[in-house]
């Protein structure tokens, strides 16, 4: 598993690569897969939590440069309002940029990037530049009715975008965060038309991803339609293997 020193040389693979041999970055990276509303956001912060790692969300951050109003949130609201993927080149930028804060240096999990296939193939060139790898991306399973039942029901927190859900997975005190008491809203793309497109763009854009993961032996499949404990538990044993 990831606590034992043999497991990150044995993931690196060959270390026929100089630079991999001198540059020994130990670290976690986790390549979270999933459908819009398969719980990509609500297990990569418990798992970020567990290892103590980063949990970096694209979705959030293009969230908080709309609510700060900036040119990036400006740009991205005129995809995000359509169910369209951002261009990869703002996406990429933007969330390289992020995984070099120090909060990342002993690992990640990513929630919804990579994307699209360059997105993949500009995040494995800057994990290789710094002597790393994606670890494991396991792909959270969940049926699409089910689906469109968790983003119906679903409400964000104002303050730290962690998600709650009226019926599953309601806050202790009705409108407010668990964890740091703000105040909760709908996403505006949780409106039935945007949530059918969302699901397309996911079908149509990322799903190549599963083949992309699957072929490096990366890709591990877990049941998303179970308590969040027990997709929680799924994801840990899949992290250990
Ligand atoms: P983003 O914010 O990433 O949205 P998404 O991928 O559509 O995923 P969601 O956040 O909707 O779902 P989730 O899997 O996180 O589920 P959650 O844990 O909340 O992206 C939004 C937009 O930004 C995109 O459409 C695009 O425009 C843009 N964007 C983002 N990244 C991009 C990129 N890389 N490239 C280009 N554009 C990008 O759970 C959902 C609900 O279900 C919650 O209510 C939760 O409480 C509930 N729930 C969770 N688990 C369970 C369970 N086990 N049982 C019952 N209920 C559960
Ligand atoms: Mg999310
Ligand atoms: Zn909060």
């Amino acid at each position: 598993g990831f606590g034992c020193p043999g497991y990150y040389a044995s993931i690196r693979g060959t270390a026929s690569d100089e630079k991999l041999r001198r540059v020994p970055k130990i670290g976690m990276h986790i390549v979270l897969l999933g459908p819009p509303g398969a719980g990509k956001g609500t297990q990569a912060s418990i798992l970020a939590e567990h290892f103590d790692v980063a949990h970096v969300a694209s979705g959030d951050l293009f969230r908080k440069h709309l609510g700060e109003s900036t040119e990036l949130g400006q740009l991205a609201k005129g995809y995000m309002d359509k169910g369209d993927l951002v261009p990869d080149d703002v996406t990429i930028s933007m969330v390289l940029d992020r995984l070099t804060y120090s909060d990342a240096s002993s690992g990640y999990v990513l929630d919804g990037f990579p994307r699209t296939l360059n997105q993949a193939k500009a995040l494995d060139g800057a994990l290789i530049e710094s002597g790393a790898t994606v670890d494991v991306a396991p792909l959270i399973i969940v049926s699409p009715e089910e689906l469109v039942r968790r983003l119906s029901g679903r409400w964000i927190c104002k303050g730290c975008q962690s998600p709650y859900h009226e019926v599953s997975a309601p806050p202790n005190q009705a409108g407010t965060c668990d964890l740091c008491g703000a105040g909760l809203y709908q996403r505006d793309d949780d409106k039935s038309d945007v949530v059918r497109s969302r699901l397309d763009t996911y079908e149509s854009q990322t799903s190549p991803l599963i083949e992309y993961y699957e072929n490096q032996g990366k890709l591990v499949k877990i049941d998303g339609q179970r308590d969040v404990d027990d997709v929680t538990q799924g994801l840990i044993s899949a992290l250990g293997r």
